[in-house]
């Protein structure tokens, strides 16, 4: 890879950018991405924590399209109608059993990124569905059992997902919800086939982190 395009590509993190402006300075980038989709990895937005693997299949205005391997999911459900409510006693339970609150009391290091999935209720006073999710990474090996029976263990099969970058420190649902609309723009512009029922939102930083914070929303491919 040469030194203009890591430059770029450092650019574009450091800036927490979408990648909008960098494709169309250049337009090869995709395949370059694919081809050196090893040496780059892990991405410098995983933060040097482990994160589950991807390859680029292809990128085009505003989406980057992902082939994710097989993975290990530690998650939690929840139904309300406040994003920003329901999202805390999620994450405290996936903190908890990364915490040792699991049948070997083990602890397991955090990783990225932090995902939710999302039904999205049917008007504003209805329930969304929210299930929360911690990868567990292939170091770990078996992963314990969860003490808390509202926790599981998900095994992800391979899966293919459209997904949009972004920077900024998101505090209200409704911005996230505004980046999962304009990836939902692109993807129809270019004539692609997604699941339109739900979403999810991958955050990749601790909430101390104030800068060049890393987000993305996904729509599984159809
Ligand atoms: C990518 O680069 C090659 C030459 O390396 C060129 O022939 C091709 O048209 C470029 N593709 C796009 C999409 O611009
Ligand atoms: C991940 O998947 C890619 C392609 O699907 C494969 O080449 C690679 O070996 C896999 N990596 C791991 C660690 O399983």
């Amino acid at each position: 890879m040469d030194k203009a395009v890591l430059l770029s590509m450092f650019i574009s993190f450091a800036t927490s950018n979408d990648l909008l402006k960098f494709d169309a300075h250049s337009p090869n980038l995709s395949v370059q991405r694919q081809q050196d989709v090893k040496s780059e990895w892990p991405p410098k937005f995983c933060n040097g924590i482990d994160c589950p693997m991807y390859t680029v299949l292809s990128k085009g205005k505003g989406y980057e399209e992902r082939l994710y391997n097989a993975s290990m999911w530690v998650s939690t459900r929840l139904k309300g109608v406040d994003f920003e409510a329901a999202s805390r006693p999620m994450f405290m339970k996936l903190f908890k059993y990364i915490s040792g609150n699991n049948e070997k009391k083990q602890k397991i290091a955090m990783t990225a990124p932090v995902k939710t999935r999302i039904i999205p209720g049917q008007g504003p006073a209805c329930e969304s569905d929210f299930i929360m999710s911690f990868f567990v990474s292939p170091s770990v090996g078996q992963p314990p059992a969860p003490a808390d029976a509202s926790v599981t263990l998900d095994h992800v099969k391979p899966t293919t997902i459209y997904v949009s970058q972004f920077g900024g420190y998101l505090t209200k649902f409704d911005q996230w919800r505004e980046e999962a609309v304009k990836l939902g723009a692109a993807l129809d512009k270019n004539g692609l086939k997604y699941s339109q029922d739900h979403f999810f939102l991958a955050g990749y930083d601790a909430p101390f982190r104030l800068f060049n914070r890393h987000n993305e929303v996904w729509f599984l491919k159809a």
